[in-house]
């Protein structure tokens, strides 16, 4: 007979925001073996794989949340919305959570500061408020998605040959796709043995590919020799001053913002080699690559 000791420290999961990201957990927590709850607001019309429960939720209302998330051992939240994430923080201690994941799920966030882009200032503030609450915390960081960045609202515009980089583009950037952040996460938390103390959260530093944005650049000239690409560097300030621009676009300010910090080399999940990444907790991981994702999403041109 086995010891308690060996069961499964998480055996429950609540996934709240099966959205962009969200959508890719249900199917893998599941897959890890990991009793699945989706916390979606009314109205939603969403539908999960088999064996995935899903329990409706006001974000506005702490009895709503905590009823939800009873016998939960570990939320994993990926809302946008990072006031409802605070709520639902409150409610996880409340509720008896053990271990909460912040939406986090791109650039490291523990040197953010005020004079970074507004959209991530919940993510600041969500790790005093996982303290505050007394709850240990898993950060998952994974730098950005490749599938969602080659667009041209970030400065790939792949159909018409044209790239526009902020800078020099040779600063080496994480990429990581949404499905790969999913399961390695599910993984991680099934297979979890103990719990990080308050205020010192355990960190995922996980890594597809290392590429930067000239990098990208030559991956799609070889997959497409016949296409000429064209690259066009702006000047990195230029990018600095649309980022600040809040007032003139939340989203476009938003935008610029990310294409400047992955240059400035932001978007590095090991931070400059200062921490390892954590790819080796899982060596079967295998992560698509930026050239798989870039064969695909290009597939037609
Ligand atoms: N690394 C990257 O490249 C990258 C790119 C994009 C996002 N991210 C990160 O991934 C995380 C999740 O972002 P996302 O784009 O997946 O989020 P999203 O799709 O905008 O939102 C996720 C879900 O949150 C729920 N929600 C709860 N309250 C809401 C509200 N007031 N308004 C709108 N939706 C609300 C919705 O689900 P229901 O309707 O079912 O309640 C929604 O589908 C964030 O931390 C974000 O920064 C990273």
């Amino acid at each position: 007979m086995s010891s308690s000791s060996s069961l499964p420290l998480i055996k429950t999961v609540a996934l709240a925001g099966a959205g962009n990201l969200g959508a890719f957990f249900p199917e893998q927590l599941v897959g890890a073996g990991l009793e699945t709850t989706v916390l979606t607001r009314a109205g939603s019309t969403k539908s999960f794989p088999a064996g995935v429960k899903v329990k409706e939720v006001d974000y506005s209302s702490p009895s709503s949340l905590e009823s939800a998330l009873a016998g939960i051992d570990a939320v994993v939240a990926t809302l946008m919305a990072l006031d409802a994430q605070a709520e639902l923080i409150k409610a996880a201690a409340k509720a008896g959570v053990k271990l909460f994941v912040p939406s986090e799920f791109g650039n490291p966030s523990t040197e953010l500061t005020d004079d970074d882009h507004p959209a991530l200032a919940g993510k600041r503030t969500a790790h005093d408020q996982l303290n505050e609450a007394g709850l240990p915390a898993l950060l998952v960081w994974n730098g950005p998605f490749p599938e969602t960045t080659f667009n041209p609202y970030l400065g790939f515009d792949f159909a018409n040959e044209k790239v526009s980089i902020y800078g020099s583009g040779r600063t080496p950037i994480s990429w990581t796709t949404r499905l790969d952040v999913a399961r390695f996460t599910a993984h991680h938390l099934a297979s979890l043995a103990s719990l990080p103390a308050v205020g010192d959260p355990s960190i995922l530093r996980i890594e597809g590919t290392r590429a930067s944005f000239l990098d990208v650049v030559d991956t799609f000239r070889a997959l497409h020799p016949s296409r000429k690409v064209e690259v066009e560097h702006l000047p990195l300030e230029e990018g600095e001053r649309a980022a600040k621009d809040v007032a003139g676009g939340f989203v476009p300010s938003l935008l610029a913002y990310l294409r400047v910090v992955w240059e400035k080399g932001q978007g590095k999940v090991d931070q400059d080699g200062r921490a390892q990444l954590s790819n080796g907790l899982w060596p079967e991981w295998n992560p698509k690559t930026v050239e798989e994702v870039l064969k695909e999403q290009t597939a037609e041109l």
